[in-house]
């Protein structure tokens, strides 16, 4: 591949979030995955860990929970002026991303056993200067960028096996109760959530100029 076929590869991936109703081969996700799982990663610890869905029946338990703990935020009070979509920028389709998809990928973190960072948390109990050192560490968790590394190679290999992708933090409201029904192990977070299947849409995107993302500082 040169670099041309790679931007292409690149520059043609979009978020999908209306799936055809056709299953994805299994063994097509396993080996995205064993691709995505080449990113690099602190310390080359590779915490990541990835959850294939394919039952629909658990996918639509989990679109339950999401909505009833969208429900419950959007009753509270605070909410009111918020909107109907509570605030947060609209899905261009109606309906969940999940409610068409043949399979999800959830995207756990296992959480670090850094000994630095357990020795600060413990101290920033009492420690001001502990706090803001572990307070910092949280913003640009290590644990979560190399996680994130992998959900963006996993997207773009997807992407080149025709499949359509979601990157979804916006459930993560009901991160809890989706860690609870999957029995996800208590020494990880979930990262992301991402449907996958064959698009049913073609949507376009566009981005700024990299003058205004880039400065070059000499
Ligand atoms: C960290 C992150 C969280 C996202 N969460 C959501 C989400 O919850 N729901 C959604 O519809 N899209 C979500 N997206 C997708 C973005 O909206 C999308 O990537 C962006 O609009 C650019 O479009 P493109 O991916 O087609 O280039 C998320 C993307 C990222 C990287």
């Amino acid at each position: 591949m040169d670099t041309k076929e790679l931007n292409t590869l690149i520059k043609t991936r979009r978020s999908i979030r209306v799936f055809q109703d056709k299953p994805v081969p299994e063994s097509l996700l396993m080996q995205a995955i064993e691709t995505a799982a080449w990113a690099p990663n602190g310390g080359n610890a590779q915490n990541w860990r990835f959850f294939i869905i394919l039952d629909k029946k658990i996918i639509n338990s989990i679109e339950d929970v999401i909505r009833t703990g969208l429900k419950t935020i959007q009753s509270w009070p605070e909410m009111a002026n918020a909107g109907p979509a509570g605030g947060r920028p609209r899905n261009p389709q109606p309906g969940s991303p999940l409610t068409t998809a043949p399979a999800l990928i959830i995207v756990c973190a296992v959480r670090s056993a850094n000994p630095m960072v357990n020795a600060m948390t413990k101290r920033a109990e009492t420690d001001p200067m502990a706090k803001e050192m572990i307070d910092g560490l949280r913003v640009i968790s290590g644990g979560v960028q190399s996680t994130s590394a992998a959900v963006a190679y996993l997207m773009l290999v997807l992407h080149q096996m025709g499949l359509g992708t979601l990157w979804m933090t916006g459930p993560l409201h009901a991160k809890a109760d989706i860690e609870k029904l999957l029995k996800i192990p208590d020494d990880m977070d979930i990262v992301t959530l991402v449907p996958v299947g064959y698009p049913a849409e073609s949507p376009t995107r566009d981005r700024k100029p990299v003058s205004e993302v880039c400065q070059v500082i000499k």
